[in-house]
Parts: structure tokens; C-alpha cells; sequence
């Protein structure tokens, strides 16, 4: 099995011209790990559509989406636009979209929906706020209400676990932690591949992705880093996997 890599970059880089360069370097670095690793680059929307145009291994991802197809939705972007655009996944439920945009668990739920109904496949990010939070109660109240009415959560859905606090915070989890809890994950998800994100460097990579439970990670802050990422995915590479 591939390990999946997803990339967030949040919002950077700040010209197109970058945004391309470093697309390009990406799909570089990724390519020649191809048949280790599945690449899902989140770029901002505004580069989605030049960065479609380039020929590449990985797939292209978007950082969130609108629940509704069309209509007055102020600085929204609707799934339809996305699927136009060549994207195939979309982060739903980041912390930062959580805790700064005012993103509630029904506002998740209904973001889930449409993007099954249009065949776009979401990335679901769950997580404790604190440590110490009840993180059970919290990550099953996040999940539950997350595919509240739906009946069947089609197998190539992607949960990401990323406890809040460790999430551009230079403090990951620790790797048998985040094993438990993507073991308790998949005890309701049995056939979903589960992540890690949060804090994820070179020198904590081989710790998270050798774990077999663990499908991948999601990286923010070092998949903009050119060198960073680079040996993050020739770490990778070079693990018996
Ligand atoms: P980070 O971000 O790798 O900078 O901690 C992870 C994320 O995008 O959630």
C-alpha cells in the first residue's frame, strides 16, 4: 500500500510565479517516489487552475469548499468549480478553519454531503484542542456528527488526525499516541485511510509512517519549504515499508 502525503500550504506562497515554481519542484521530488507515496498538493484556489495545466504525478486537492452548489455565497467556492478545476480532494474541517472561520460540526457535515453527492473526495481533519481534552468523547462527537445522515462513508474518504495543539506548533504528537488514536479512528472507520498531521519535519517523519495503521501524514508548514519537504520525501523513500 502507498503511503498518502498531503500537502497543505495554507496561504502561501504569495505569487502565482511561486506558487508554479514550487508545484513544479513537488512534482519533481514526488514523482521519484511515485510508487511509494500518493501526493495531494492543497495549493490556495487562486492557483488551482495554472497548476492543473502542469503535467504532474501528484493530485491536485483543494483547502475547503462551500456546502451549496451556487448562489450568494460571498467569497465561496462551490465543489462544481472545483471538480471544473481538475481537484479530486478537499480538506474539510481543518482546526484553522475550526477555530479562526467559526467552522462548527454541522457546517462539516454539510460540506461532507455535497462533496460526496459531486464525487470529490473529502479529507476530514478531527482533533483535540488541548491536551489532556477528553479525546475520546471529542474526536467520537467530531466523527459522529461529521457523517451524521450519511449512510455509507465511501472507503477512499480520508480522515486526518491532527490534534490542535501540535498543528504549526513545532510540538508533534508523539508517535505512539497518535497510533492509539488512529487505532480508535479505525475501530468506526475500518477501511478508511487514517493520517497524522501536525508538526511533521525530516526528522520526525520515519517515526509516523512506519507505523502501519498510520495511511500517511498531512504536512503544512515544511511542505512549503523546498529542502524540508525534499527529505521529508526522501525519507520516506529510503524506509522499508
Ligand atoms: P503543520 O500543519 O505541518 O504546519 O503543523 C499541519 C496542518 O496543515 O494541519
Amino acid at each position: 500500500m502507498r503511503k498518502i502525503v498531503v500537502v497543505n500550504w495554507k496561504m502561501n506562497p504569495q505569487t502565482l510565479a511561486e506558487a508554479v515554481e514550487l508545484y513544479r519542484f513537488t512534482s519533481d521530488v514526488c514523482s521519484a517516489a511515485k510508487e511509494k507515496i500518493l501526493t495531494i498538493v492543497c495549493p490556495p484556489f487562486v492557483y488551482l487552475e495554472e497548476l492543473s495545466k502542469i503535467e504532474s504525478d501528484v493530485l491536485l486537492g483543494a483547502q475547503d469548499c462551500h456546502w451549496e452548489k451556487e448562489g450568494a455565497f460571498t467569497g465561496e467556492i462551490s465543489p462544481e468549480m472545483l471538480k471544473n478545476l481538475g481537484v479530486k480532494y478537499v480538506i474539510v474541517g481543518h482546526s484553522e478553519r475550526r477555530l479562526f472561520m467559526g467552522e462548527t460540526n454541522e457546517m462539516i457535515n454539510r460540506k461532507i454531503r455535497t462533496l460526496l453527492n459531486n464525487n470529490l473526495i473529502p479529507i476530514l481533519a478531527i482533533g483535540e484542542n488541548y491536551k489532556g481534552e477528553n479525546l475520546e468523547e471529542v474526536l467520537f462527537a467530531q466523527l459522529r456528527s461529521a457523517f451524521e445522515g450519511i449512510d455509507r462513508v465511501p472507503s477512499d474518504l480520508i480522515v486526518a488526525y491532527e490534534p490542535v495543539w501540535a498543528v504549526g506548533s513545532e510540538e508533534p504528537d508523539t508517535p505512539d499516541h497518535a497510533t492509539d488514536i488512529v487505532r480508535f479512528v479505525r475501530m468506526m472507520l475500518f477501511s478508511n485511510p487514517v493520517l497524522y498531521g501536525g508538526s511533521v519535519n525530516h526528522s520526525n517523519i520515519g517515526d509516523f509512517i512506519s507505523v502501519p495503521e498510520i495511511a500517511g501524514v498531512l504536512i503544512g508548514g515544511a511542505s512549503v519549504d523546498k529542502e524540508e519537504f525534499k527529505k521529508i520525501i526522501e525519507k520516506i523513500s529510503g524506509l522499508q515499508l
